[in-house]
């Protein structure tokens, strides 16, 4: 079973988003197998965007990032990784399609209400800033398949 790390950003928890956001990763169908808020300390910031430390952006995005609290969630599902990107939207969110969470919420780059995880490893590392392994809980049913196969004995 797959994981990965979504952050709902301090825009999105400022403006009361937490909901939204997580009714649409439960919709689908995935599971939340790990969440807590906490403020993003400077050098979570930095482990998190330590790729775009070279970009124009990077200050803003940190600053940003850091001014209010966040909230994180592991999510856990099959191709989560892939379906939590599609399910947030393009960074840019004028670029994002409508349905996505930006397409629909934000307006900016910065305060995109979402960060997601974009890789497989980038998830394990991302994860690792925030949880610690008995913080993040499986719940998930078996694949359809061996469900039916338990029921009929
Ligand atoms: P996120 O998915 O969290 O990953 C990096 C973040 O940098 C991105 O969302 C944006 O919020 C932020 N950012 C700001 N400006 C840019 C830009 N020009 N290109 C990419 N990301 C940007």
């Amino acid at each position: 079973m797959e994981r990965t790390l979504l952050l709902i950003k301090p825009d999105g928890v400022m403006r009361g988003l937490l909901g939204e956001v997580i009714s649409r990763i439960e919709r689908k169908g995935l599971k939340i197998a790990g969440l807590k808020i906490l403020k993003l300390t400077k050098d979570q910031g930095e482990s998190l965007y330590s790729i775009h430390k070279a970009k124009e952006f990077y200050p803003r995005l940190i600053r940003h990032m850091t001014s209010a609290p966040v909230a994180a969630l592991v999510i856990e599902g099959p191709d989560c990784v892939r379906a939590v990107r599609r399910i947030v939207g393009s960074t840019n969110p004028q670029e994002a399609t409508p349905g996505s969470i930006r397409g629909d919420l934000a307006l900016n780059t910065t305060e995109n209400v979402v960060h997601a995880a974009d890789s497989v490893e980038s998830a394990e590392y991302e994860i690792k800033i925030f949880f610690k392994p008995d913080e993040i809980l499986s719940y998930s049913k078996p694949a359809a398949e061996s469900r039916h196969h338990t029921s009929t004995g």
